[in-house]
């Protein structure tokens, strides 16, 4: 071959003569912070069991807060899945049904929850989008509206881990989406003041005490339930962007809003991310 040939086919890459499997050695090319793709963006994540099952009441009062909402954040809103998808669960359990053929069930049961809350949303401009849209055109789509409306659930589908519940539900991708856009901040919506040390509707309610700010790591240690899935904790360690999410009581009006704006009026859970 000649010298000519040799140099036109060469395409120069610092990783060209590099293992990918050694982080050692990607780490000076791959391990600095990528850039934030939509830094403005506010990502609320709504509570399919604690919001959206609970019909007009607890709906509508959300509903008109958002639309407040719109002329001062762009929004991501994403929805969970709530009864519905308890009662696949249960079907398709008791038939031998793999996580992975539940996940993408469950995860239309969030978007069906997400139809719900854009079509009362569409006289704002705010419309349903499916994933490949929210992956690739969110940035169009919120030059045209103030905010979308996606199922929180993230597209594991089929690739789910082997569990019996699918483990990565609607909080687990809220929060890979938000962190994976670099967006401002994930907020999500709940029927509760935020976390507790126990269940406050468990039959140790009455003892239960609000937690105003921890983090990630101190809840992986925490013994009983939690309001969201577990799995947030692990995304939440490895985070990129987000250096906290903020759970928040949908019930109580105002609270949302003064969330958005960057006060403290949850439970604030702090990831594993540095700041910039
Ligand atoms: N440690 C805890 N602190 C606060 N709430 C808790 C705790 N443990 C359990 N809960 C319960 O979690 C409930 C919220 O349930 P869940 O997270 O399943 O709803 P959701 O987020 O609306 O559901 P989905 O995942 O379908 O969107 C609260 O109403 C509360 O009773
Ligand atoms: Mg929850």
């Amino acid at each position: 071959m000649s010298e000519l040939a040799n140099s036109i086919k060469h395409v120069a890459s610092p990783l060209a003569r590099q293992t990918l499997l050694n982080d050692e050695l990607t780490r000076p090319v791959a391990g600095r912070r990528p850039v934030r793709i939509l830094p403005w963006l506010q990502v609320v994540k709504i509570g399919g069991r604690s919001i959206m099952d609970r019909g007009a009441d607890a709906i509508l009062p959300v509903v008109e807060e958002i639309r407040k909402l719109l002329p001062e954040h762009r929004l991501l809103i994403l929805t969970g899945a709530g009864i519905r998808a308890r009662h696949l669960y249960g079907v398709g359990l008791d038939l031998g049904l793999p996580a992975g053929s539940l996940a993408p069930l469950a995860a239309s049961e969030a978007g069906q929850n997400g139809h719900i809350l854009a079509s009362l949303l569409a006289p704002e401009g705010v419309s349903y989008v499916e994933h490949p849209t929210v992956a690739n055109q969110l940035a169009i789509h919120l030059t045209a509206a103030r905010a979308v409306v996606g199922s929180a659930f993230p597209p594991y589908h089929h690739h789910e881990f082997p569990s019996r519940i699918p483990t990565h539900r609607a909080d687990t991708g809220a929060f890979l989406l938000a962190d994976a856009l670099g967006a401002a901040g994930l907020t999500i919506v709940e029927d509760v003041d935020g976390v507790y040390t126990a269940d406050p509707r468990g039959p140790d309610g009455e003892k239960a005490k609000l937690i105003g700010e921890t983090s990630a790591a101190d809840l992986t240690n925490h013994k009983g339930s939690l309001p969201f899935d577990r799995a947030l904790l692990e995304v939440m360690a490895t985070a990129r962007h987000l250096e906290h999410v903020q759970i928040v009581n949908g019930l109580a009006p105002g609270r949302l809003t003064a969330a958005l704006r960057g006060e403290h009026v949850g439970t604030i859970i702090h990831t594993g991310a540095r700041p910039a």
